[in-house]
């Protein structure tokens, strides 16, 4: 075990040993589509009459699991398990509970290329995506591992001559975790990994698309030795189970990933006392996004297009992080909308399984019914200069579309569509174009290309995202180096990978004893 914390490596895919090693992955899972995968709590492996198959987004016709379903009966044992188990799981030392976590990662990195290849298959990711998102998942094990000793040593108080201070930071009780699909390992990972390292138990309800992911990942928490009954395994309807979860007494606090409505459903519901209920539940709630780039008038425009069509195309748009709005100074416009439809006709849409494609399909039918609905209404607000042709004759594809001359009050513009669509947007000055990067009830990610140092200086005081890069693309957040998180209708301000973190799953708790 590194004494510090180190981001995990990428993998090079241009070396044809780590493609091949990767084919080989890719194979093994293979061999394995189409099992069962029951519900756990307590250790115990339930099998429901309701299941739901997980289908793979490029070959729809695939079956990659078949997953039980727990209802709200099921969804009471598994808090009543949690509780129970939070009696004991709460007075663990903190340096066991980091033990697992860093035996977690290990295993995972000594296997990285298969949950890769689980994420190639299930959520569509090409390799590098794949890879990227294991990597994140090791990393926020090894990081929060860190995080808890950090935390759990003595905490800095003035000194009194005749009394001994001592600031705890203890766990708060059963957590509700409810991640996305779009990160299936990595935010999956990370949330419900942040939430029992700090003494904490867990009823984790995976997303229903990438539900065998969350499966393999709870099964290699078993086998770094985590106690039974601290995470249980609850996949099941969003609407019916995760309602049954969050209203629960028992329930401690939500910790979610997901879009604006459900995470406002989740906190508005929280907010209700339930009788029997001793707490004000806690709700972490991590939401959408609407990210703007600005290309400035000075600028690198060839690092303009390369950042935009990396951050507009990379998973296909969806990533709450991606670049939907290119906000071009009006005097470079043309020449960058130009590059950037230039790279994006070289992009290869197709499987992802296969190491020269760039863009897999979308995640499933609802997802690939609503980008094509906001594809029309682009038709409308704005010029079709790429793409906009979709086919789920085998999967769910569609190219890349770029809508040029669009207003900064279009929908397009407005409204997270969360797949490749991204809307060219002319501003007349660098103020106009931080008030249309502004002009969004989100505020997750933002990129500003410019050479121009006053500007550069403007935009770190004046654009309203959590994470705003200068000179880069705005996704690709590095556990540790950029703490990931948002404003506004993007989520309650946390940050992930983050010192502050592990907080939000702990209350602090001063003694203070007289001598
Ligand atoms: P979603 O809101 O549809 O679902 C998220 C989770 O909520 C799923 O597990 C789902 O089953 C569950 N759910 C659905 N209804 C529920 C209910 N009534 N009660 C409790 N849980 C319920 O989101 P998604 O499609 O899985 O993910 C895409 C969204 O996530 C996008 O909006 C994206 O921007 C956002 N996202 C945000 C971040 C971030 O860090 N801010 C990261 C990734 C994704
Ligand atoms: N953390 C992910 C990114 O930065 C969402 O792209």
């Amino acid at each position: 075990m590194r004494a510090t914390f180190k981001n995990e490596p990428f993998t090079n895919f241009q070396s044809e040993a780590n493609n091949k090693a990767y084919d080989a992955a890719l194979e093994l899972v293979g061999s394995r589509l189409g099992r069962e995968y029951p519900l756990v709590i307590g250790g115990r492996r339930i099998t429901t009459t309701r299941t739901l198959p997980s289908t793979n987004p490029a070959s729809k016709n695939q079956v990659i699991g078949v997953v039980s379903q727990a209802d709200a009966s099921l969804a009471e044992e598994a808090i009543q398990t949690a509780a129970r188990t939070f009696d004991s799981w709460k007075f663990t030392e903190p340096n066991e509970r980091a033990r697992y976590l860093y035996k977690a990662a290990a295993l995972l990195r000594r296997r990285k290329h298969e949950f890769s290849a689980w994420m190639t298959v299930e959520a569509g990711k090409t390799r590098a995506e794949a890879d990227a998102d294991t990597a994140e998942a090791i990393d926020f094990m090894e990081f929060y591992a860190r995080e808890l000793q950090r935390i759990s040593k003595p905490q800095p108080l003035t000194p009194l001559d005749d009394e001994e201070n001592q600031l705890y930071y203890i766990p708060l009780g059963v957590g509700i975790v409810i991640p996305p699909w779009n990160f299936p390992l990595a935010i999956m990972a990370g949330m419900t990994t942040a939430a029992f390292v700090c003494g904490n138990t867990v009823v984790l309800k995976p997303a229903s698309p990438t539900s065998v992911i969350a499966a393999q990942f709870f099964e290699l928490l078993e086998e770094a030795g985590v106690p039974a009954g601290v995470v249980n395994y609850l996949p099941g309807p969003g609407s019916e189970v995760g309602d049954y979860l969050v209203d629960h007494p028992l329930t401690r606090f939500v910790s979610f990933t997901g879009s604006r409505e459900v995470g406002l459903r989740i906190n508005e519901r929280a907010a209700k006392t339930q009788p029997g209920q001793k707490w004000i539940k806690r709700v972490i709630a991590e939401m959408g996004g609407k990210d703007a780039i600005i290309v400035d008038a000075e600028a690198d425009l060839d690092l303009a297009a390369d950042s935009i069509v990396a951050s507009a195309f990379g998973f296909s748009g969806q990533k709450c992080s991606a670049c939907s709005r290119a906000i071009v100074h009006e005097a470079v416009y043309d020449e960058v909308l130009a590059k950037v439809l230039d790279r994006t006709n070289r992009l290869k849409v197709g499987d992802p399984a296969d190491a020269s494609t760039n863009v897999g399909a979308v995640i499933d039918d609802k997802a690939f019914r609503k980008i094509q609905e906001y594809i029309e209404i682009g038709k409308g607000e704005g010029r079709l200069v790429a793409g906009g042709v979709s086919d789920d004759s085998v999967g769910y594809f569609i190219e890349p579309t770029i809508f040029a001359d669009v207003d900064a009050n279009a929908r397009i513009s407005l409204e997270e569509i969360f797949g490749p669509v991204l809307a060219f947007t002319r501003a007349k000055s660098f103020e106009n174009a931080l008030e249309i990067a502004n002009n969004t009830e989100f505020g997750l990610t933002g990129a500003v290309i410019s050479r121009n140092r006053a500007h550069l200086e403007q935009a770190r005081r004046e654009f309203m995202a959590g994470n705003l890069y200068l000179n880069r693309k705005c996704t690709g957040a590095l556990v540790g180096a950029h703490p990931f998180g948002g404003f506004n209708m993007s989520g309650t301000d946390s940050k992930a990978g983050g010192r502050d973190y592990l907080l939000l799953f702990t209350q602090a708790k001063i003694v203070s004893e007289r001598y």
